[in-house]
């Protein structure tokens, strides 16, 4: 019976019927690479499901049965690809599934920030309601606004579609390539980053996470926004230059930010950014529904057994494993 290790966030059901096939050893928490038990398992492992672990080259030398890696999320940047190929070892993601939960999530970010909600929810329950909100407590309207959406994957164009049939909002996006069917159905317009940044009163950074797109957004980018505009990254926490948004948050630059990712997750409670007012911060929720992480975790497990079986996962992200071009 070949073992498998699952790691974090793999729903129960998915464990128990993976339990049914295959030895599987489950750990719950981040961080194992330390674990005496973590590596014995790793050891023997042909197959590893699961979120966000640092698959590395240190780690890979702990594993050498692994076939395939199946990553419960779309994102693939804790996957080091290029050695993982060179050892002929597949890696899997979950693209698709959790589109629509992203873009409530972000939906959620937008209202949440510009109508300072975190903020006032914790005024009331601390008791400091004593009189009529004062006016320098208002938050800022969403409909008919500007949003500039960098990135329109899946994701973008579901928030497109959000703002524009619910909230009237004009939407700006900026992509590698043009996306003639969201200009149609959403009247999108396709523009580049510094007309997005200066227009936009909502700014939403959606593109994937690898090393090309590290600090997308610094110093440069802040100061092109408004100084009435909203930052928000659900994307991955190194795209942005954390130090550089926080100057321009302090220096009055931008109006406010929503953060859902961090440079470090779990996020390093020094960080700056965590001190001030007009920064809403979450715990990575993009994704964190009950409903999605089964959709994603079934998928996974689809993936998964595929690669233990020697057939083709459906959501390869290294093809040149089964091509044989793996002597890079
Ligand atoms: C994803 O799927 O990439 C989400 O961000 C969860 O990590």
């Amino acid at each position: 019976m070949k073992k498998v290790l699952a790691y974090t966030r793999v729903s129960k059901p998915v464990r128990d019927a993976l339990e049914s096939e295959y030895k599987v050893s489950y750990f719950e928490n981040y961080e194992y690479i330390e674990d005496e038990d973590f590596k014995k398992e790793l050891k023997e492992a042909s197959g590893i499901i699961g979120l966000e672990l640092k698959v590395t080259q240190e780690l890979l030398d702990l594993a050498p049965n692994l076939e395939i890696v199946s990553n419960v999320s779309v994102g693939y940047d804790n996957l080091d690809i290029l050695e993982m190929t060179k050892r002929n070892i597949m890696a899997t993601n979950t693209p698709g599934i959790l589109t629509d939960t992203v873009a409530d999530a972000v939906l959620g970010m937008i209202l949440a920030s510009a109508r300072r909600i975190p903020e006032l929810d914790k005024f009331v329950k601390e008791g400091k309601w004593k009189k009529y909100l004062q006016i320098d407590q208002f938050g800022t309207d969403v409909h008919n606004k500007k949003i500039g959406i960098i990135g329109m994957g899946g994701i973008g164009k579901a928030i497109a579609k959000r703002c524009h049939l619910g909230f009237d909002m004009e939407i700006l996006y900026y992509n590698r390539s043009r996306k003639p069917e969201i200009e149609d159905i959403y009247d999108a317009t396709f523009c580049d980053l510094e007309y997005l940044l200066k227009e936009s009163d909502f700014v939403v950074l959606m593109i994937p996470g690898s090393k090309k797109t590290e600090h997308f957004m610094r110093a440069e980018q802040f100061k092109q926004m408004k100084e009435t505009s909203i930052f928000i990254n659900a994307s991955r926490g190194r795209n942005i230059d954390e130090n550089a948004l926080y100057n321009s948050l302090v220096n009055k630059e931008i109006l406010a930010a929503a953060l859902d990712v961090f440079e470090t997750e779990p996020v390093d409670t020094n960080n700056p950014l965590l001190s001030l007012r007009n920064v809403m911060t979450l715990p990575h929720i993009g994704a964190a529904t009950k409903e999605n992480e089964l959709s994603m975790s079934r998928l996974a497990k689809k993936n998964l057994i595929a690669g233990l079986n020697g057939e083709i996962p459906p959501n390869l992200i290294n093809y040149e494993v089964i091509n044989g071009k793996n002597n890079i």
